[in-house]
């Protein structure tokens, strides 16, 4: 289930020509299940009407700071309680502005200084005003205060001039907020989580490499689950066709040995370990300087070693918590098995790999020491929020079970 379901969402709409992109926004957030709650200040009315936003999100649409709500209680005192999170975008210098001095002339400033909710600001603006000491003096303060400010976007405003200004894209804003309502509320706040997503690729010559058929499809969608369940997420991603999630650290890598490299590294401090990514189990023994040329009509061998096995090496990390994947073409359940058991594993998911590549659905079968649990087939992306939920049940169950119990405490 979406994060954003049932979530009381204040999106507050000021003067600038992006405030046509926010009426996506209210439109998503309303599919994605939350309440939408729209203000607009009197400036936001110049760039689309309230009518708009009012036929989207399906509820009134707030402008003037005196007109009472349906409960009959002060628009700026009731729907700042309630809320779960307050969104500004786009948010303009002027009302930044007044949001660093704590002004409250308007019902959207007010909301804001009434409300004790999560603040989540886009600003969008020409780039002059946003470098301007003035607005960047504002932005530190709002920051210092615990507000999240979101850098724009660079790229090309409105009038023919390139900068940093542009409000994010509509999917992007709603990511931003997930991850912010995940590390006020979500079960994995406060946790490190690390995944690796996409195959290696494992190069041969200058221009030739081996590698294999993972799209990173699954990875990314339980690095975006975790950020939304409130974990700081650590991404290592071979290269694939996907943008890099948003507000997840981001390692870009390319061979086995550098994806080992990259998880050693981002375990130093985890919490949670999903090995999702196909990493070659060998690689051409030599790399040729040059590309390798034809001779004649022979044949060409080539000679591979073994990588090492990233998660294997890890069996001693017996405080992280590990989930390994096992795609197999036969005797799914007795292969995963084995590799939970020799790599050091909590839980291994398995999938058969033929049923599965380029198919949209995926049926999943996590198992762990004793237990082997099918879900139901999936879309991809609902397999990844599905598993990602089981992932954190038995993470608790096991981090319980880790706890000394009464008159164990060592001294
Ligand atoms: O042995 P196999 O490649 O099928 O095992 C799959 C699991 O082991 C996956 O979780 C994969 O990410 C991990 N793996 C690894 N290092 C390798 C090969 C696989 O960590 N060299």
């Amino acid at each position: 289930m979406d994060t954003l379901a049932g979530k009381r969402i204040v999106l507050g709409v000021c003067g600038s020509i992006a405030a046509y992109k926010v009426v996506q926004v209210a439109r998503d957030l309303t599919l994605a299940g939350a309440q939408v709650d729209v203000i607009m200040t009197e400036a936001a009315e110049r760039f689309v009407g309230p009518a708009t936003f009012q036929a989207l999100t399906g509820r009134p649409v707030l402008t003037d700071m005196w007109s009472l709500p349906e409960d009959g209680v002060i628009g700026h005192v009731s729907l700042g309680m309630r809320a779960d999170a307050v969104v500004i975008a786009p948010a303009t210098a002027n009302t930044i502005a007044r949001l660093a001095a704590g002004l409250c002339d308007d019902l959207l400033t007010t909301t804001v200084l009434a409300t004790r909710a999560p603040l989540l600001i886009a600003p969008a603006m020409n780039p002059s005003m946003y470098e301007h000491p003035a607005t960047q003096a504002n932005v530190a303060t709002l920051r210092a205060r615990g507000a999240y400010v979101l850098e724009p976007e660079v790229g090309r405003m409105a009038e023919p001039v390139v900068g940093r200004g542009r409000l994010p894209e509509p999917a992007d804003l709603l990511a931003e907020l997930r991850a912010l309502l995940g590390r006020q509320h979500g079960p994995l706040r406060g946790r490190r989580v690390v995944v690796t997503a996409g195959g290696t690729r494992e190069p041969i010559d200058p221009v030739r490499y081996l590698g294999n058929r993972s799209s990173g499809q699954m990875g990314y969608a339980l690095a975006e689950r975790a950020r939304d369940l409130g974990a700081t997420v650590t991404l290592i991603s071979g290269p694939v066709a996907l943008t890099p999630p948003r507000a997840v650290t981001y390692v870009a890598v390319e061979t086995a040995l550098e994806m080992r490299a990259a998880v050693q590294a981002a375990c130093t401090q985890a919490d949670i370990l999903i090995m999702n990514a196909a990493v070659a189990d060998f690689r051409p023994a030599h790399i040729a300087a040059e590309k390798i040329k034809k001779h004649g009509d022979a044949g060409m061998t080539l000679q591979l070693v073994q990588n090492p096995d990233v998660v294997g090496e890890l069996a001693h990390r017996t405080d992280i918590f590990k989930v390994g994947f096992a795609a197999e073409t036969h005797d799914l359940l007795a292969n995963a098995r084995s590799k939970l058991q020799r790599k050091g594993l909590n839980l291994i998911v398995a999938n058969d790999a033929i049923a599965s590549i380029g198919q949209p659905e995926i049926t999943l079968t996590v198992l762990d020491g004793e237990q082997a649990v099918e879900l139901p087939r999936q879309l991809k992306a609902e397999a990844a929020a599905t598993l990602l939920d089981l992932i954190v049940a038995r993470f608790e169950q096991w981090l319980l079970a880790r706890q000394p119990r009464a008159g164990e405490i060592a001294d």
